[in-house]
C-alpha cells in the first residue's frame, strides 16, 4: 500500500487551510510539514504556529519533517501543535538516541531523515527505536528541486534490512516525485511518498495525486 503525503510547502500559504482541505479530497494519506530554519537549510519556510492552525482542519496525519538546527529545543512545541510523526536529520543530531527518545516521550512516532550523500549505515543501531526512515531524493531547503537517482539503492538496502530484523518502519522519499520518479522507489521497497509542486502545482489535484497513487502501485 502506497501512502502520499502532499508537501504544503508548494501550497498557496493565503489560503493555506482550503489547500489542505483540496489535498484531503483529493486522497492524501498524510500531510507533509516542512521546517525550516535557514541554518541547517539555506532557506526559512515556517513554525510550529502554522501546524496549530492546519491541524483542527483534517484528521489526516501530520508528517512534521524538521530541517533545523538543535531539533531538540522545539519537539516539544511541534507536539503540542499536533504533530503524529517528527522526522530529524541524522546529520543535524549529534545525540539520536537522546533526540528520538525525546519525541516518543511526547507521544510522538519518532523518525530520521538521511540527506542524499549519508549512508544507510549512519542509522543501523537506531532502527528498533524509530517508525519511520525518511530518504532525501533533493538537497533540502527547497521545493520543486530534480530528483537524485543514487539514493535508490539505498532503499533497497534498507528495505532489505528491515525485511531481515523483521522491523515494522516506513520508508519515505522526499523530493522530486513525480508518475515518473514514484516507480524506481516503490519497487525499492518505500511505502511513503512526499509530493509537493507534483501536487500543488496542478489544478486538478485529485487527478495529480491519484495518477502518482497509481504509477508507485503498479
Ligand atoms: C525539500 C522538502 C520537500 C519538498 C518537496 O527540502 O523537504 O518536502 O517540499 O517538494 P517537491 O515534491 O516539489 O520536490
Ligand atoms: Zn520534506
Amino acid at each position: 500500500m502506497i501512502k502520499i503525503a502532499p508537501s504544503i510547502l508548494a501550497a498557496d500559504f493565503a489560503k493555506l487551510g482550503e489547500e489542505v482541505l483540496e489535498v484531503e479530497k483529493a486522497g492524501a494519506d498524510w500531510i507533509h510539514v516542512d521546517v525550516m530554519d535557514g541554518h541547517f537549510v539555506p532557506n526559512i519556510s515556517f513554525g510550529a504556529v502554522v501546524l496549530n492552525a492546519i491541524k483542527p482542519l483534517t484528521k489526516l496525519p501530520m508528517d512534521v519533517h524538521l530541517m533545523i538546527e538543535n531539533p531538540d529545543l522545539y519537539i516539544e512545541e511541534f507536539a503540542k501543535a499536533g504533530a503524529d510523526y517528527i522526522t530529524v536529520h541524522v546529520e543535524a543530531c549529534p545525540h539520536l538516541h537522546r533526540t528520538i527518545q525525546l519525541i516518543r516521550s511526547f507521544g510522538v512516532k519518532p523518525g530520521v531523515v538521511l540527506n542524499p550523500h549519508t549512508p544507510v549505515e549512519t542509522i543501523q543501531h537506531i532502527l528498533e527505536d524509530i517508525d519511520l526512515v525518511l530518504f532525501m531524493t533533493v538537497n533540502p531547503g527547497f521545493g520543486g528541486q530534480k530528483f537524485i537517482h543514487s539514493v535508490v539503492p539505498k532503499v533497497k538496502q534498507l528495505a532489505d534490512i528491515i525485511k531481515e530484523k523483521g522491523l515494522s518502519i516506513d520508508i519515505e522519499i522526499d523530493g522530486g516525485i513525480n508518475e515518473e520518479t514514484i516507480v524506481p522507489c516503490a519497487q525499492a521497497g518505500a511505502t511513503v511518498f512526499v509530493a509537493g509542486s507534483a501536487i500543488y502545482s496542478k489544478n486538478d489535484r485529485t487527478q495529480a495525486l491519484q495518477a502518482i497513487k497509481k504509477a508507485g502501485e503498479e
